[in-house]
């Protein structure tokens, strides 16, 4: 599979480091041999038709020079559609940041691709959660695949596991903590820290921005709830239909009030066939969605087999290219 890499960021580098490690395991059991015929970051392309190695592209933009390392392959100032209109390749992986207000520049790498019949393999939730059905279609139109599971969940199967282990059953509703950062601020508030030193320590370990707004105030959630609804329960839910409040207004009062009668409380996302909100709850100690630290957690309700919960790490460049690299195998295997 020769592969264009946009964005070399966590997820970019997360991804060139599995395919570096794990190169004899996916030959040997997927018959998978990727070759990276080129990589973008803000600075510009490195290309190269017969592949660059993972790990010298990894060491490269860990370096001080970063891309411009790599000559004679390197060409600053190259933008992504130029490349992937002007490079031959089988997919294109899309990982640069989320922009959840029109999805740029992400979703003109993915329209661009999709149309040039490139396979497309994404965790940006932006072009995701604005476009679904339209990107969806234009896939099939091209005769290419989309895949996004990276998008809701980190590295957490959510969205394959809907539709791909749940065949002949049926979504009803969903119920989810689908933001780390929050979940973690919440935790450490029940351990007893107010939230500005929850948030803080939540920013110290890398889990929050340092502009926290986007994950404090459930916009992050919303945005999730939003995909994984449209796609795991065929809902047709824009990003402004989930009502949506985050955590700045819960206090230490509050935690400790739900702590004396038994509860927790939690940021929790629901879907129950029509509504979609995102909100703090008061759950039982016991309750399945009360999973701890930076973890997520999924429980959709289905028609023939009720609830089933599924829990893991909702984010991090190791875990979510982990998702990334799933979409490839899963790609290559239907192409074959
Ligand atoms: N990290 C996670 O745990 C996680 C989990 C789920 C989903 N996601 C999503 O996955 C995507 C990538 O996340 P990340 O954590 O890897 O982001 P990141 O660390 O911020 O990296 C973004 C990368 O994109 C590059 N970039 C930005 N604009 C570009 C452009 N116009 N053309 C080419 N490259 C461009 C950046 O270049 P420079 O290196 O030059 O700055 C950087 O390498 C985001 O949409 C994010 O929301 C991330």
């Amino acid at each position: 599979v020769r592969l264009l890499l946009v964005g070399l960021g966590a997820l970019g580098q997360g991804l060139l480091a599995h395919l570096d490690g794990l190169g004899p395991r996916l030959r040997d059991a997927y018959g998978l041999r990727a070759r990276i015929v080129a990589a973008l970051d803000t600075s510009g392309a490195v290309v190269r038709p017969e592949g660059v190695e993972p790990a010298v592209l990894l060491k490269a933009k860990r370096s001080r020079e970063g891309l411009a390392s790599l000559q004679p392959w390197y060409r600053p100032g190259r933008r992504a559609l130029e490349i992937i209109h002007t490079v031959d390749a089988d997919a294109v992986v899309e990982v640069t940041p989320t922009n959840i207000l029109d999805g740029e520049p992400a979703m003109s790498h993915i329209r661009g691709a999709l149309k040039a019949r490139r396979h497309v393999v994404t965790a940006n939730k932006g072009p995701i959660a604005l476009a679904m059905p339209f990107l969806v279609s234009l896939a099939e139109e091209q005769g290419v695949m989309l895949r996004f599971s990276g998008t809701v969940g980190g590295g957490t199967p959510m969205l394959d596991f809907a539709r791909q282990s749940l065949r002949g059953d049926r979504v009803v509703s969903i119920a989810g903590i689908l933001n780390g950062t929050t979940n973690y601020i919440l935790t450490k508030m029940f351990e007893g820290l107010g939230f500005d030193a929850a948030l803080a320590e939540a920013q110290r370990l890398g889990y929050a921005e340092a502009n926290p707004d986007y994950d404090v105030k459930g916009i992050d959630a919303g945005v999730k709830l939003a995909i994984l609804a449209n796609w795991a329960a065929g809902a047709t839910l824009r990003v402004t239909d989930v009502s949506t409040r985050g955590i700045e207004g819960v206090s230490r009062a509050d935690v400790d009030r739900a702590r004396a009668a038994g509860q927790v409380i939690k940021l929790v996302c629901r879907y129950d066939g029509g509504k979609a909100r995102v909100a703090p709850e008061a759950l039982p100690l016991a309750h399945p969605l009360n999973v701890p630290g930076p973890l997520n957690a999924v429980t959709y309700t289905t028609e023939q087999l009720g609830d089933l919960t599924l829990v893991g790490k909702g984010a991090g460049g190791r875990e979510t290219s982990a998702a990334l690299l799933r979409d490839l195998i899963d790609i290559h295997l239907r192409t074959r």
